[in-house]
This record gives C-alpha cells, structure tokens and sequence, in this order.
C-alpha cells in the first residue's frame, strides 16, 4: 500500500484523529502534559511497559513510544483478535484503578493506556502496533 499524509495542524491538545493506511485505521493523538505526566505511572500495571517486544520502529522504544512524546501514532486494532478499541481519555471514565485514560476494546475487555500499551491480565498479548511513520514538517506525517 501507498504512503499517507496526515496534516496534523488542526489536531488541538487532548483530540485524535484517524487516517487509514493499507486498510487499517491509524490513530494520531496529540496528547497534553497531563497525559503524559499519566503514562509515568503506569508501568507496574502494563503487560510491555517499555515495549521489549520486536514489533515495533527503533524510534517508539521509549516510554511515549512514539518520535514527538506530544503525538502518538498507532494502529487502532486490537492485538487480540482485531476488534477497534474505543477511546476513554476521560479519567473520570474509569476503567481500570487509577485510570490515566487511554482505550478500551469492547470484544474482550482488553485495556490500553494512552501510548498503546496493554494492561496486564488482558486478552490483548501485545501493545498496540506503531506502524512506521516520519515529519515531513511539524504539521504533516506520512505514514508508511
Ligand atoms: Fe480486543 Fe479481544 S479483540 S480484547
């Protein structure tokens, strides 16, 4: 499949948008101070926490798992068998202890904080997937 674009400019703090690369919905989520403050405190609940797993680009082995820690990109499929988890940013929307915000699918119950990486004792056996992706500016990504 081709490369897309993504122009990213309007994306405000705390929003996602989704484009689709090779069939797949592709999340870019441009995440606030506080998501980030969030992700630092997950790592004894995380199944991956620093994504030791080969499944991912060089460049998203780190704890924002992703090239800017203000944006993620991820693929928005399920690990486990490929349902679309939805979108709980809200901590209030609590679906884990102490939840952070972050994605829940709805075919297993399967838990993702808000850099993709998967909760512990869940039906999902990998942290969301980083598909390659590089800036062409600070507006514009082109994934694959
Ligand atoms: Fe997501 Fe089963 S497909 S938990």
């Amino acid at each position: 499949g081709a490369p897309v674009e993504a122009d990213i400019s309007k994306l405000a703090p705390g929003e996602m948008m989704t484009v689709e690369w090779r069939g797949k919905p592709v999340w870019i989520i441009r995440r606030t101070k506080e998501m980030l403050d969030g992700l630092k405190k997950l790592d004894a609940k995380l199944a991956d926490p620093k994504s030791n797993k080969p499944m991912q680009p060089e460049y998203a082995k780190n704890e924002y798992r992703s090239i800017k820690p203000e944006y993620l990109v991820a693929v928005g499929i399920c690990t486990h068998l490929g349902c679309s988890p939805s979108e709980k940013f809200n901590p209030a929307t609590a679906v884990e202890p102490d939840w952070q915000g972050g994605f829940l699918c709805p075919c297993h119950g399967s838990t993702f904080d808000l850099a993709g990486r998967v909760y512990t004792g869940k039906p999902a056996p990998d942290n969301l997937e980083i598909p390659p992706h590089k800036y062409l500016s600070d507006a514009k990504i082109v994934i694959g």
